[in-house]
């Protein structure tokens, strides 16, 4: 190999690694006000309601910090949880701080799978979740980029149902831009809560696994 091709290959394999590593590095900075609620370990906060956003699709985090600086998410009188994040997601200056944080958090280990605190039918559950979530959120619930449906097992099932209330009732993607958030609203109209609750014990199986 050419003394010349070895430097051109060093270099084009580095700068990726060394770019991300310093937004990673500025994230962890930007993480500390977040640890409250968030955990160190991106895991989430059962008495604040706050979800695990470790483990979570990037595209997706990313997203959800926009909205919140753009009030497509979280302006709703309604939405108290949503109202705790929005000052929070204010301290990401621009899309710099944003894409930094969350290499930050994705930089992070997956959270072990949350406790279950709902008990539903996880077989019926299966049925309905296959019919009516899987194919956006996948089958085992890890989420699909393309469709911008997040990852659901790191989520836990009270957060869930919270969350499919709150698009059910208008208070989360009710925004006339938020277009996935119209798409899992219309989606939330279409189970019931006792569905719902097998859904969740389905998605604590698929968790654990
Ligand atoms: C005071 C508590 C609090 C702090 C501090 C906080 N958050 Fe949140 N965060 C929440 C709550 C509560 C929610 C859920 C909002 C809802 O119910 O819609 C949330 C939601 C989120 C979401 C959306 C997750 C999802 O699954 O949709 C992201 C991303 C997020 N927070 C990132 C951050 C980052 C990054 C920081 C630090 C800059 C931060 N949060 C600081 C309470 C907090
Ligand atoms: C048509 C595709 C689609 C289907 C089907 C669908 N979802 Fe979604 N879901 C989405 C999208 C897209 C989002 C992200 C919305 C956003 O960006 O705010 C989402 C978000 C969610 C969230 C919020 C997660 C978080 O981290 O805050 C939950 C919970 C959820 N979906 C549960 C469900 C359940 C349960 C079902 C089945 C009853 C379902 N979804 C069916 C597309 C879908």
């Amino acid at each position: 190999m050419s003394p010349g091709l070895r430097y051109f290959l060093i270099f084009t394999l580095l700068i990726p690694t060394i770019g991300s590593a310093a937004d990673a590095a500025a994230g962890k900075a930007l993480y500390a006000p977040c640890i409250t609620c968030h955990g160190a370990n991106g895991e989430g906060n059962t008495a604040v309601a706050s979800p695990a956003i470790a483990g979570q699709s990037e595209d997706y985090l990313v997203r959800q910090l926009r909205n919140f600086n753009s009030g497509l998410r979280g302006t709703n009188p309604e939405d108290t949880g949503g109202a705790q994040m929005r000052p929070m997601a204010a301290t990401l200056a621009d899309d710099a701080a944003i894409e930094s944080v969350v290499a930050y958090i994705a930089s992070l280990d997956t959270p072990p799978a949350p406790a279950a605190t709902l008990s539903g039918d996880a077989g019926s559950g299966a049925k309905f979740y296959v019919s009516r979530c899987g194919a956006c959120h996948g089958g085992k619930g890890e989420g699909n980029d393309a469709l911008f449906a997040p990852r659901l097992t790191t989520l836990r099932d009270s957060y869930i149902v919270q969350q499919v209330e709150l698009f059910r009732s208008g208070t989360r993607g009710a925004h006339p831009d938020d277009k996935y958030g119209q798409q899992m609203a219309i989606m939330a109209k279409v189970v019931t809560d006792r569905e719902l609750n097998d859904i969740v014990a389905f998605l604590n199986e698929l968790a654990q696994q």
